[in-house]
């Protein structure tokens, strides 16, 4: 087994796969307002953004509607929007809820 995988057996992810941890990112304060990034919390994937008024936030990575990648997605205002299906999301603690209810046409 080589050392890579050995590692990913023991962290539950690849350490190399250039994703930093969450505390890495706040250290370097390197997140502008508007920008949303990938990162992760040990082996649990969190997404990173600056929201519109400066405020930065910390949710985990996982869209409520369909699990998509929050971090794949942008910031507007102070709303993260889901690059997969659009929906607008607002923050409540470590996750994020639908912004606005589902319309019914
Ligand atoms: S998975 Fe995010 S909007 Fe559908």
């Amino acid at each position: 087994m080589g050392l890579t995988q050995q590692l990913h057996d023991e962290l539950g992810y690849d350490p190399d796969d250039g994703v930093p941890q969450v505390s890495d990112v706040l250290l370097a304060g390197m997140i502008p307002v508007g920008a949303v990034m990938r990162a992760r919390e040990g082996a649990v994937p969190m997404a990173i953004a600056r929201l519109g008024s400066g405020r930065l936030v910390v949710v985990e990575d996982e869209c409520p509607h369909d699990g998509g990648r929050i971090s794949d997605g942008f910031v507007d205002g102070e709303l993260l929007v889901c690059a997969r299906h659009n929906w607008e999301l607002e923050v409540e603690g470590r996750r994020c809820r639908r912004a606005t209810p589902c319309k019914l046409r």
